[in-house]
């Protein structure tokens, strides 16, 4: 019989478990606390606990389940908010009062609610993995793909319609004689990536709406990006604007806080946020999980596998899906617990040996893909994650280990953001490694030069930072007309461009095409003010000319109004700066 012999806060040695697995799911003493099995030799376990462990004693008992650690997918899971073992938050809260009390099984999703199922396939029909036999409304906004299981295939043998329970049984497929009784509901273990036909190149942005983001460092769908940042340098405000206005149709958001009233604000934030896209509430077409602080380090090291599992779900059924943990560096902490507990020979600065393959695998499971089943549906899951490293040194392993893997690096900057310069993203240091793949799109879908003004407007940046010293030493009167001139339009898109408001109306979001203008209209100032210049301009009249005003005020100006004062601003630089 499986016995309790050490109790270490989340971790647990148990023996007698010779029969049981890795990853495993165990039922813990007395009370059946939730465990996984994540270490096996001979015939003792360590078991990370899901759950508070006080209390819990040796010579008690430890049974196995027979399952891996898994999440439930189907209708329900979106509006759903759910803490890192995906038990719902407000269930768990109904069921144990405020603290979450031991050995609480609830379901992941509701068992008994009926949903309306419409059924896409015929009997007789060849179906494989992957392909869709029916819809469920699952959202307002949302439509569930009832899918074939990975693994189960055949020929329609009965096809339902109407209102079914997550369970029931919707369609029965027969392979020669193997019968597969096809629910809404599928059970997945987290560990495992869900399959897919094919990896795509990552050629299309997730555009956000965030100037410095799509403009100078974009994302691609089914891309990565990492969001380090110092306290207070804007992560959690930025990975709200990316959740509020990427164009992805679903939403997982992993909040792993660590000060106690982090979390909170998010739990109390995310159900009134509203899509901006439809007016109704952001939940419709999101899931939440969540860590607070008073939750065992053990389910903040599942939450993530858990979050990107959900994602992965939908991606499946051809949505673009956008994955967002906040921050990954708590994650990773608890990783660095836990290892601790095992007694396991710690790598750089505690971290166990194994973070940065933690680290890649969790990325890998990000991509543009074509889904499994016969349409060849193409779909999506883009994972960003912020990171939090101590003092602000990006020179830290988990910093220094997701930059390894992600291909966008969003380098959050303290000075910027005591300048109150926000989104305080560094121009300097920050990269996209898909600018390449993304220029082809950007060309044909905004402009055709947009690819050449992006590296025309970073040069000018770039160019003001090498001047910067000597402006420093001498001042800027000093300098010659035409370097005068690049730090008059590096202000501009400093000030006008790359700084964007996220309490703002209009500025919270920026299309493509207006992004595209806005930066037009600074480099065709640019352009004229060279030309000027030369022509005997002095640059103290460039500065002083009236357009620089309507420059300052573009980004309020609303999208259907744009066009109309982009023209303005070309005429007016035109007449202005004729030297
Ligand atoms: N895009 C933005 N527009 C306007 N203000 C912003 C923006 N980004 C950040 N801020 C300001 O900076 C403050 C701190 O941002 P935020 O809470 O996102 O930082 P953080 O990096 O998540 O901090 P912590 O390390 O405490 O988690 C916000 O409350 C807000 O006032
Ligand atoms: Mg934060």
């Amino acid at each position: 019989m499986a016995r309790i012999i050490r109790v270490a806060g989340p971790l647990v040695e148990a023996d007698g478990m010779r029969g049981n697995r890795m990853h495993e799911v165990v039922k813990v003493g007395d009370q059946g606390l939730i465990g996984e099995i994540i270490r096996l030799r001979a015939d003792v376990a360590s078991i990370q606990v899901y759950e508070e462990t006080s209390g819990l004693k040796p010579n008690e008992p430890v049974a196995g389940t027979g399952r891996p650690l898994s999440v439930e997918l189907g209708p329900g899971v979106l509006k759903s908010i759910y803490d890192g073992i995906q038990r719902p938050l407000d269930l768990i809260k109904k069921k144990a009062g405020d603290y979450l009390t031991k050995g609480v099984t609830v379901p992941a999703i509701d068992k008994d609610k009926k949903w309306d199922f419409s059924p896409k396939v015929k009997v007789g029909e060849k179906l494989v993995a992957g392909d869709i036999v029916g819809t469920i409304p699952e959202t307002k906004v949302i439509t569930n793909k009832v899918m074939v299981p990975p693994g189960m295939q055949g020929t329609v043998e009965s096809i339902e319609e109407g209102k079914f329970r997550v369970e029931d049984t919707v369609c029965v497929l027969n392979d020669h004689g193997k019968k597969y009784n096809i629910a809404s509901m599928q059970v997945w273990p987290v560990r495992r990536p869900r399959p897919f036909k094919e990896k795509l190149e990552c050629n299309i942005p997730l555009i956000s709406g965030q100037r410095v983001f799509d403009a100078f460092f974009p994302l691609a769908k089914g891309g990565t990006a990492a969001i380090p940042g110092p306290f207070g340098s804007g992560k959690t405000v930025s990975q709200h604007q990316l959740a509020k206005w990427v164009d992805a149709e679903v939403i997982i958001y992993v909040g792993c806080g660590e000060r106690g009233n982090e979390m909170t604000e998010v739990l109390e934030e995310f159900p009134h946020l509203f899509d901006p896209k439809n007016n109704l509430p952001l939940m419709e077409r999101t899931s939440l999980i969540a860590n607070t602080s008073n939750m065992p380090v053990a389910a903040r090291e599942a939450s993530v596998y858990t979050g990107i599992t959900l994602a992965e779900y939908y991606r499946d059924m051809g949505y673009n899906t956008a994955l967002m943990a906040d921050s990954t560096s708590r994650w990773a902490e608890a990783m660095r617990e836990i290892s601790g507990r095992l007694e396991e020979m710690p790598g750089e600065e505690g971290y166990p040996a194994y973070l940065a393959s933690r680290l890649a695998e969790f990325y890998e499971r990000s991509g543009r893909v074509i889904c499994l089943g016969k349409d060849g549906r193409m779909s999506s899951s883009s994972i960003i994650g912020a990171v939090s490293p101590p003092g602000g040194d990006f020179s830290e392993p988990v910093t220094q280990n997701t930059l390894r893997v992600t291909q966008v690096f969003w380098a959050l900057d303290a000075k910027l953001a005591d300048r109150r310069h926000f989104p305080s993203i560094n121009w300097l240091t920050s990269y996209s490694l898909y600018t390449d793949s993304l220029n082809d799109w950007f060309r044909k879908n905004v402009a055709e030069e947009y690819p050449s003004m992006r590296v025309e407007a970073m040069t000018i940046l770039q160019k003001e930072s090498e001047l910067e010293e000597i402006v420093q030493l001498v001042g800027p009167d000093a300098l010659p007309a035409r370097e005068r001139v690049v730090l008059d339009v590096a202000r501009m898109l400093r000030e006008d461009f790359l700084q964007q408001n996220a309490f703002n109306e209009i500025d919270t979001y920026c299309s493509p095409k207006k992004q595209y203008k806005m930066l037009k209209t600074i480099l065709s100032f640019y352009a004229k003010a060279m030309v000027a210049v030369d022509k005997g301009m002095e640059p103290e009249e460039i500065s002083k000319v009236s357009v620089i005003d309507n420059i300052a005020k573009m980004k309020y100006v609303a999208e259907d109004k744009f066009e109309e004062e982009y023209s303005t601003m070309l005429k007016k630089i035109d007449a202005e700066l004729k030297g």
